[in-house]
């Protein structure tokens, strides 16, 4: 099975290229991280902390967990993988259209895949009741994965106490990367009433794409289920010393949250120019847009005018017709509803 396709696979010039494409803010990481990494830099011939205890416990401490309830991954996707092993045989559904590396991670690990899709005419929002009726018909479903909110539509869950409910006892994977950026209830809650596994990613918030740095949340029994599948020293030390100060780095988040949000509007204001582009806005830092057209050609040409965006072809019932815009700032994102509406088509 090759790899996936993903944003930012322009190959171009990585700085210069305006890039709608990665679901990373354009602000850049906390202050203060380079002297972190500069700091280690000295301590290079040592092993790092093989279970990143002290990052743990701090991340405990803000999230008001114990340290046995958190496991460390090299970016969120480590930990999909890892997950995914411990459901060799299983019985797994996966909520759509997502982020393909579940199905590739659950496929690669022997599991059976099957797909809930959520519908364009409910804007991609999820329905209980359609997905009762889906696990009464279908009681050997043993685990649901749930992206929230979700790439590439933005959906969230606005009841979680009633999809908990609806999911009775399965496991669920509710893959919360892009929850800093929302103002949705987290599932973090429920780690020990019900049988979750919450993951977050230091990738999106913290423009740290290139760091590799999430972490998972869950029962002592389940994280301690997944320790025993790890590979040792999956993160380096400079992401474990970064892991302290970003999750204390209060007013970057206020701000990063703050200037999202802002920008987001003026962005989806600006979309509303062109009535015959469907616009989901989402609860995260990007949208989702369907245009009546397709967009391969058009894309190939705003590359070389330096702009790159994600076509949305690989996810489920979706296609070329719809593109994914991560927020940035909003002249850019005007220029390229200029180019999208009609300059280069
Ligand atoms: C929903 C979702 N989860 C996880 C990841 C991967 O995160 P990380 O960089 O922390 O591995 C991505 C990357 O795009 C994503 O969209």
């Amino acid at each position: 099975m090759g790899l996936n396709p993903h944003g930012g696979d322009h190959q171009k010039d990585k700085k210069n290229m305006i890039d709608f494409s990665v679901n990373v803010h354009p602000l850049g990481f906390p202050q203060g991280l380079k002297e972190i990494f500069n700091e280690q830099v000295d301590l290079l011939p040592f092993y790092p902390e093989i279970d990143g205890l002290h990052a743990r416990e701090e991340l405990a401490d803000v999230l008001q967990l114990s340290r046995d309830e958190i496991i460390l991954g090299n970016g969120a996707v480590e930990l999909i993988y890892l997950y995914a092993r411990l459901c060799r045989g299983k019985n797994i559904l996966i909520i759509g259209p997502t982020f393909n590396e579940y199905e590739r991670a659950f496929r690669l690990a022997g599991a059976n895949v099957s797909l809930f899709t959520t519908r364009e005419e409910e804007q991609f929002s999820l329905s209980i009741p359609r997905l009762e009726t889906v696990l009464k018909e279908r009681p050997e479903v043993e685990v649901v994965v749930l992206c929230h909110p979700n790439n590439p539509t933005g959906a969230g869950v606005i009841r979680i106490e009633e999809f908990l409910e609806v999911v009775g006892d399965r496991e669920v994977l509710v893959d919360e990367s892009f929850w800093e950026f929302t103002e949705l209830d987290s599932f973090l809650p429920f780690i020990n009433e019900k049988r979750i596994l919450v993951l977050r990613s230091m990738t999106k918030f913290y423009a740290l794409a290139g760091l590799r740095v999430g972490y998972g949340c869950g029962s002592k029994e389940l994280i301690a289920r997944m320790v025993n599948g790890k590979e040792p020293w999956t993160l380096n030390q400079f992401a474990l010393a970064s892991i302290p100060h970003l999750i204390r780095a209060e007013q970057y988040q206020k701000e990063v949250r703050e200037w999202v949000n802002s920008e987001k509007q003026i962005f989806l204001q600006a979309l509303k120019s062109e009535p015959s582009w469907t616009v989901y806005p989402g609860h995260a830092n990007f949208v989702l847009v369907k245009f009546p057209f397709n967009l391969i050609p058009i894309r190939e040409k705003m590359k070389e005018k330096g702009m790159y965006f994600r076509i949305c072809t690989d996810f489920q019932n979706l296609g070329p017709n719809f593109g994914r815009f991560t927020i940035r700032d909003h002249k850019e994102g005007v220029a390229l509803i200029k180019h999208l509406g009609g300059e280069l088509k």
